[in-house]
């Protein structure tokens, strides 16, 4: 029984190997019962628009049963302790579960006390990790450079406290693609990769930008004047993207107009919707390879 907790827990060939089941999913070649006879619980401790929905229709496409915990309705808003919460998970018994919380290193401690009884999916914690979201990224990536050695990427915005940006640190290098990272220095990781916050300067110099929510809600107290003065300086426009020949990406949900401009939304570089497509691709091959075999 293997956990996904971070990208580290896949290996490169491992996850080509997942990258080719994805490509498959995404062209509607599976036979839809891979996950039979499975049964798979969601905790989401903390919102979740894409991620979650994703993870259930890529569940109900393999033929998974699938248990949601209303958090509302749980016990936790009662007070019971997260390890509480673990042991009970673990008598209720299921092959995975599939659990979104605000602090991080949460999956970790669910998957030491569930230890190998049941496969434990991060679906992002805190600011530590976002290793799915990550996965469709290099996925999404990888269909327009299949071979990404040298290619560069901007990442913009809010880093320090994006687990998305901490996954995709981790995971792009490990593939050969060059990291920029475009940021005011408060929203700055103290990590040894090269950065700037000078949007205009590298945006001539890459293939890929993702650009980044701010984290307003990770916060603890307000660094910007205003989100418009950050826009100012960092929203991916028109204006500087001219025609310049890129692939825009947004992990979702994008402020419009602090994040992109309106504008560009549409535009045919932007390929957010593509990334929430190929996300429930991705989730599918990411759970056949965790829950059908016997790893
Ligand atoms: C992100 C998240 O929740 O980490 N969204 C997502 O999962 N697609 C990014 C965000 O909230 O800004």
């Amino acid at each position: 029984m293997r956990h996904f907790i971070t990208t580290d827990d896949f290996s490169n060939n491992e996850i080509l190997e997942i990258f080719n089941d994805a490509e498959k999913f995404l062209k509607h070649e599976e036979r839809g019962d891979e996950l039979a006879k499975k049964n798979v619980m969601t905790l989401f401790f903390e919102n979740s628009t894409r991620t979650k929905s994703s993870f259930e229709m890529a569940l109900k496409r393999l033929g998974s049963r699938v248990v949601h915990l209303d958090i509302s309705k749980s016990s936790t808003s009662k007070g019971e302790t997260l390890l509480d919460t673990a042991y009970n998970l673990k008598s209720i018994g299921a092959n995975a579960f599939i659990i979104r919380h605000s602090d991080a290193g949460v999956t970790y401690k669910l998957a030491e006390h569930l230890n190998n009884k049941s496969s434990v999916i991060n679906a992002g914690d805190g600011a530590f990790a976002h290793p799915t979201q990550a996965m469709l990224d290099l996925f999404t990536i990888m269909r327009y450079f299949p071979d990404p050695t040298g290619k560069k990427i901007a990442i913009v915005g809010d880093i320090r406290n994006s687990r998305v940006a901490n996954s995709n640190i981790k995971l792009l290098p490990r593939f050969g693609i060059d990291i920029t990272l475009v940021s005011p220095p408060h929203f700055l990781p103290k990590i040894n990769i090269k950065s700037t916050n000078n949007l205009n300067e590298v945006i001539n110099d890459v293939d890929i930008i993702m650009s980044l929510r701010t984290q307003t809600e990770r916060h603890n107290q307000q660094v910007y004047s205003s989100l418009k003065d950050y826009a100012k300086d960092f929203c991916i426009t028109e204006e500087r993207l001219k025609n310049k020949n890129v692939i825009l990406m947004h992990p979702g949900p994008v402020n419009r107009n602090i994040d992109i401009s309106d504008g560009l939304m549409n535009d045919p570089r932007t390929k957010i919707l593509e990334q929430v497509e190929n996300g429930v691709a991705v989730r599918m091959a990411i759970l056949k390879f965790l829950l059908a075999g016997n790893k």
